[in-house]
């Protein structure tokens, strides 16, 4: 199984790879063990799509704040067969032209001016890691990855279009309070409080109790950092006490970046219980852990 190169991973949940053209550090698109969810769900913090597109559910609502990147997915899902075509012969075409980092640069600076999501879509194709990353103004600020769409990023495309083509979906752009969860399951994977991403700039402790607060009550299923280095997500702690949780160990084991190899656990949070809890063992040891809580 390929990891993400920034950690050095000792357990993970049984895993598949299932990903997106969308690529997000901390995608959720290969738990399988998340995706057994078969009743109509909003996923809060939608993002690539890593979760969203390979849950078992039929009827999803889909809600992010980054309202170029729900967008191109809603065109994605809303395209018949030959806008498809041309949607990837565009991506094709307009990258092409992209030489230099100047000529990669210019696009983002226009991207960034008319915040039009195919001009998203050609900047992710050919940024550093084809990784989303805004500053704290919303700027898209992404390096150039020196390349440009691909087949690799086209057979992704296809294949995100044809998990998704047949469910009901409805796309949402704006802040998660904003949507109607009546009668749905919630998934909600926000940006990490202790953790570092890209598009994690401004998640403040107030969403986060805020996020508790919304999600008290409902079903939901949550993922997060409870741990990260030296660092504690208290906030996630009192909210698992508080109300008697579920906790599943995700992954767990040492960040692999320059600047932190610090330890981190990574979990899935319920007021439902999961439907296994058996941790699958990655590499390194054969321990096999359930849930170690706290
Ligand atoms: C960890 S990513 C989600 C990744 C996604 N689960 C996947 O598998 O690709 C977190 C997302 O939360 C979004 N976000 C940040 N603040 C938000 C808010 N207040 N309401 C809704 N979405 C928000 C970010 O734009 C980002 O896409």
């Amino acid at each position: 199984m390929k990891q993400d190169p920034s950690l050095r991973v000792k357990y993970a949940m049984k895993t598949i790879k299932k990903t997106c053209p969308f690529n997000y550090a901390g995608s959720k698109s290969q738990y399988i063990e998340l995706f057994d969810i078969d009743k109509p769900i909003a996923d809060l913090f939608g993002g690539g799509g890593g979760y969203w597109s390979n849950v078992k559910s039929h009827d999803i609502i889909v809600n992010d704040v980054c309202e170029p990147l729900i967008k191109f997915q809603k065109r994605i899902y809303n395209a018949d067969a030959n806008e498809f075509e041309s949607i990837i012969m565009f991506l094709y075409e307009t990258t092409k032209l992209v030489e230099t980092k100047e000529d990669y640069e210019k696009m983002r600076a226009l991207f960034n001016e008319k915040k039009d999501d195919m001009l998203f879509m050609c900047c992710l194709s050919c940024c550093t890691n084809n990784l989303i990353r805004f500053n704290l103004s919303g700027g898209f600020n992404q390096t150039w990855g020196q390349r440009k769409f691909n087949s690799s990023m086209e057979a992704k495309l296809r294949d995100f279009r044809a998990r998704i083509e047949n469910k009901k979906i409805q796309f949402h752009v704006g802040d998660f309070q904003q949507i109607d969860t009546t009668g749905r399951i919630l998934f909600a994977d926000p940006p990490y409080l202790i953790s570092s991403a890209g598009y994690n700039t401004s998640w403040t402790v107030a969403d986060e109790n805020r996020l508790y607060a919304f999600l008290k009550g409902k079903d939901f299923v949550l993922t997060n950092f409870l741990q990260r280095g030296e660092l504690k997500n208290t906030i996630l702690e009192n909210f698992i006490r508080d109300n008697n949780l579920y906790v599943k160990v995700v992954k767990e084991g040492q960040m692999k970046a320059q600047k932190d190899d610090s330890i981190f656990k990574e979990v899935a949070v319920s007021n439902l219980p999961f439907n296994t809890t058996q941790i699958f063992k990655v590499e390194e040891s054969s321990e096999v852990k359930i849930h170690t809580l706290f």
